[in-house]
């Protein structure tokens, strides 16, 4: 299925030069939304993973329903001040502004291998935040799952080593 088709494209959100990739109008065709987690699932089919790891918002909208499919359960990562547990945080830049990103200090256990998931890699500094912040709970990253690449912005440098899959590139 050609996923590009249904992703809206706005010029110049949310400011000047920012050529925004809206998946909404993907989200609201429902079997074209399955056959992107299912797609993901496919791809994934022979790692061997413990858990899911999404960003907020739209991390959610890829990441839980990944999880549903692989059975596995979903671990959110909150911008500061949302999670009412104890935390850690890290501090993260993103193509436009900056944020902080924090998870639940017992949302993973040492040891269990993780997959992140997220619509877009973009530069990579949410996903790359990510990985810091499950790795300092012990958790090992086993790959990173995304409906969208923006491949001119080098978000899979700051990846290393770790597998990354994206089912469309701008
Ligand atoms: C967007 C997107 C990714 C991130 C990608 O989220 O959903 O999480 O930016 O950019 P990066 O690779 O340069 O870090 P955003 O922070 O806009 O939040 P949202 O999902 O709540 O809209």
């Amino acid at each position: 299925m050609n996923f590009k088709e249904y992703i809206r494209v706005i010029e110049d959100f949310p400011q000047p030069g920012i050529s925004f990739k809206d998946i909404t109008t993907l989200l609201q065709n429902g079997p074209v939304y399955k056959e992107v987690i299912n797609e993901l699932a496919r791809q994934l089919k022979d790692v061997e993973i413990d858990c899911i790891a999404g960003p907020e918002a739209r991390g959610f909208v890829i990441g839980a329903p990944l999880a549903v499919a692989l059975g596995v359960g979903f671990i959110p990562i909150r911008k500061s001040g949302k999670l009412p547990g104890e935390t850690i945080e890290a501090d993260y830049a993103l193509e436009y502004g900056k944020d902080k990103l924090a998870m639940h200090n017992d949302a993973i256990k040492p040891g269990q291998k993780v997959l992140i998931a997220d619509d877009l890699l973009a530069t990579g500094g949410t996903i790359a935040t990510s990985i810091n912040l499950i790795q300092q709970l012990g958790g090992n990253i086993v790959g990173a799952a995304f409906l969208i690449e923006l491949a001119d912005l080098n978000g899979r440098e700051k990846l290393g080593n770790i597998d990354v899959i994206s089912l469309v590139t701008y």
